[in-house]
């Protein structure tokens, strides 16, 4: 096992799920469909044609998951809720049963000594809103405030930990501009007008949280990859200074005040739908940082593709996870010490970290994911490295708890620490979520009674 005493005593151990992902049961209890129901239930948008109607089942499984929970020794769950379940129609009345579910949940981790992280918005966006006009219409900016306070009113008396927006890249770039995830939209002007929404959205809820729970502990989640050029030709590094701002500063630079990179407006030409005080509502200060990490991207120019003009090219060497994605470790401390460093983080978490490997089961009925876990391993180590250069790193949460519904790949793509026979439900405790718990308990160990 890696070095981890760099890592603070009181460091967060946590795994990741998102709501679409896991809970099945999307017409039970006044749930409402969102744009993934809609969006899965296109053919041929879906390895397999899957869906998320059943997932894992989490809605009926909450013991029984919290239990998976206590066996790994995690002292966080960050989780997201379903705004279909909570407000069916976006806006409106208020479903008492979607609520409930999630207080339920709440009081089931918190009883387990588990401590929640709440996500307001991975991905489900009522399709009534979207039938209204989705993210590129201002009103969902505020219709998704009033969520937020109705989530926060009910549980934060007992939520502390809140994340607004999960992944906003991906609800922007790859819904609407690259159209491989809901709402399956192709259109620049939609995707760029969609990222200022998200964030003003962002903005707003962060007040409401803080007003309906005062001690609140806000923050955001990026998805964020270092960048390097392909070669040292010129086209190629302004090919990555042009990446860098469609992954990263597009996201890091509006939230920390800096406004929009004026090189990706320039690039993009799409005017913002901005009106005055939008920007300060944006950059709203926050209690921390969320940072997805899964890979970098080596980038050659690309004149004839589409925004950023920069095609993102192949190691050959490497090793690569089932999503065909570069194992690449050093990736996550150089995105720890940029967050440090050039946007003055004073509290990261790593939200998301986490590998699909194409499992199997063994005739005794055990998973072996040696791969998973030498994943964890690395990229653990790069986290207890920016840490000892001064990252204020405060927790770490794997993805996922579980094997889920992968988006577009459904089923196929396996991330879990522990492994979900889709036809059973059963769920099995890989080697990874073995050794992750070795390392939780051998932390536990090591520091936090001595802290
Ligand atoms: O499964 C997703 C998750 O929903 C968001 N971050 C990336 C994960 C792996 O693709």
């Amino acid at each position: 096992m890696n070095d981890l005493n760099a890592l603070p005593h009181d460091f967060a151990w946590g795994v990741a799920t998102a709501a679409y992902q896991i809970e099945g049961a999307v017409a039970e209890d006044g749930r409402a469909p969102s744009i993934w129901d809609t969006f899965s239930h296109t053919p041929g948008t879906i390895d397999n044609n899957d869906n998320g109607d059943v997932a894992c089942d989490h809605y009926h499984r909450v013991p029984e998951d919290i239990g998976l929970m206590k066996r790994l020794g995690v002292d966080a769950y960050r989780f997201s809720l379903a705004w279909p379940r909570v407000i069916p129609g976006g806006d409106g009345p208020v479903n008492k049963a979607g609520l409930d579910f999630y207080d339920r949940l709440v009081d089931g981790l918190l009883d387990a000594g588990i401590t929640p992280f709440a996500t307001l918005y991975h991905w489900d966006l009522p399709q009534a809103l979207q039938d209204r006009g989705g993210w590129p219409v201002r009103d969902t900016a505020e219709h998704f405030a009033r969520y937020a306070s109705v989530v926060a009113e009910r549980l934060g008396d007992r939520v502390k930990d809140w994340a607004t927006l999960n992944e906003p890249l991906c609800s922007s770039w790859i819904g609407h501009l690259e159209g491989t995830m809901a709402p399956g939209i192709t259109d620049l002007t939609a995707a760029v007008r969609t990222s200022f929404h998200l964030h003003l959205g962002h903005g707003l809820a962060v007040q409401a949280l803080r007003a309906a729970s005062s001690d609140a502990r806000v923050g955001i989640v990026n998805n964020l990859s270092p960048i390097e050029p392909a070669s040292d030709s010129e086209a190629d590094r302004a090919a990555a200074v042009r990446a860098d701002g469609h992954t990263n500063r597009w996201w890091l630079d509006p939230i920390h005040g800096r406004g929009y990179p004026q090189d990706m407006l320039d690039l993009y030409g799409v005017e913002l739908p901005a009106r005055p005080g939008d920007l300060e509502t944006i950059a709203a200060p926050l209690d921390w940082l969320g940072l997805n990490y899964y890979f970098r991207q080596i980038v050659r120019d690309d004149p004839t593709g589409a925004a950023p003009f920069a095609r993102q090219i192949d190691v050959p060497d490497a090793r690569h996870t089932h999503m065909g994605w570069e194992v690449h470790a050093d990736g996550l401390e150089q995105l720890l010490l940029r967050l440090t460093e050039e946007y003055g983080a004073r509290r990261v978490y790593v939200t998301e970290n986490g590998a699909a490997f194409p499992d199997t089961v063994a005739a005794d009925g055990t998973v072996d994911d040696p791969e998973r876990a030498r994943y964890l391993d690395e990229h653990l180590a790069a986290c207890a490295r920016a840490v000892a250069k001064g990252a204020p790193l405060a927790g770490y949460f794997a993805w996922s708890l579980m094997d889920n519904f992968e988006w577009a790949y459904g089923y196929d793509k396996r991330f879990g620490l522990v492994h979900v026979d889709y036809e059973t439900q059963r769920r099995t405790i890989k080697g990874s979520g073995h050794h992750y718990a070795d390392i939780i308990r051998a932390a536990n160990a090591r520091g936090r009674k001595a802290a």
